[in-house]
């Protein structure tokens, strides 16, 4: 499963690509809005540059399949490698299957079903993003639809990649991974609780002072 960063802040994008294990990055109005920077196209070009060989998804706001289809005809003129974010519903998978043929790759974006992950993948999406801790919080199980989206993809032999979207804790990455998705798209606070073990802590402080004890202090 590839990890992916979910934001659009740029320090946190920077550290997360210096980490070596960050390999695309989602963003979302709602990202791009908390980042604060109204230069929108600007601040996915330095994403861009950021993770150079990783999927960046950039969202689409409008309504209509042929507004969605003209932003994401712009959106991929920033750089190589946006990826059109599409809401999931009727004109976005008409937009979908639009920008498939014509090449351009897509991110279908507030999935909750397992039906709706048939849809996407019929109409070509390149990553369909379906979200676990929005239906959690709803009292729904989110990792049944990651389970059941990745034995739909598997089955019947479509192309796209599920991608755990709405994660909200190391143990949703865990499950999302046993579950065979193909990405999980993680807030880089998560990502930082997932290198965390306290054992892991204690076990390096104690081999240091056995290590201290026998040979003085370390030096290199
Ligand atoms: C991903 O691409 C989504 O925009 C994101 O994971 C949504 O997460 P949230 O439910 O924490 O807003």
């Amino acid at each position: 499963m590839k990890l992916f960063v979910d934001t659009a802040d740029l320090n946190e994008i920077r550290e997360a690509a210096s980490l070596g294990v960050i390999s695309g990055v989602t963003t979302n109005p709602t990202l791009l809005a908390k980042n604060g920077s109204g230069d929108v196209k600007s601040t996915i070009q330095e994403i861009c540059r950021l993770v150079p060989n990783g999927p960046v998804s950039m969202e689409c706001v409008t309504e209509t399949a042929e507004e969605m289809l003209a932003e994401g005809r712009e959106f991929v003129k920033w750089a190589d490698n946006v990826y059109v974010k599409v809401p999931f519903n009727v004109e976005g998978m008409k937009a979908v299957r639009a920008m498939t043929n014509e090449g351009i790759r897509t991110n279908v974006t507030l999935v909750f079903s397992t039906n709706q992950v048939l849809l996407a993948a019929a109409a070509g999406a390149t990553f369909i993003s379906s979200f676990v801790g929005r239906l959690d919080d709803i009292g729904f199980d989110g990792l049944q639809v990651i389970q059941e989206a990745v034995e739909l993809i598997e089955l019947h032999e479509f192309d796209s990649q599920i991608l755990a979207a709405s994660i909200r804790h190391p143990l949703h990455v865990t499950q999302a991974a046993a579950a065979g998705a193909h990405i999980s798209t993680i807030p880089f606070k998560v990502i930082k609780q997932m290198y965390n073990h306290p054992l892991t802590d204690k076990g390096i402080a104690a081999f240091k002072a056995d290590w201290e004890k026998l040979n003085g202090p370390v030096s290199v």
